[in-house]
């Protein structure tokens, strides 16, 4: 599930990302490089991928 479509990041690398550093979304950011581009995927309505980075941070969250 693509997450950050400029930098290719899948749900998956968020969710090892969350097991590390919580809901800190600059770090999360900083690690797999999701939201730095265009930006787009930290808006919760970005079209660009299927969930964007706010969503996937608060899904691992619950699924860990
Ligand atoms: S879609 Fe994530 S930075 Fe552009």
């Amino acid at each position: 599930m693509l997450v950050c479509d400029c930098n290719d990041v899948e749900y998956d690398v968020i969710k090892e990302s969350v097991k590390k550093h919580g809901n800190d979304i600059e770090a999360i950011k900083d690690a797999t490089d999701a939201g730095t581009t265009c930006e787009c995927c930290l808006e919760e309505d970005c079209d660009k991928v299927d969930l964007p980075l706010p969503l996937a941070i608060k899904r691992a969250l619950s699924e860990l």
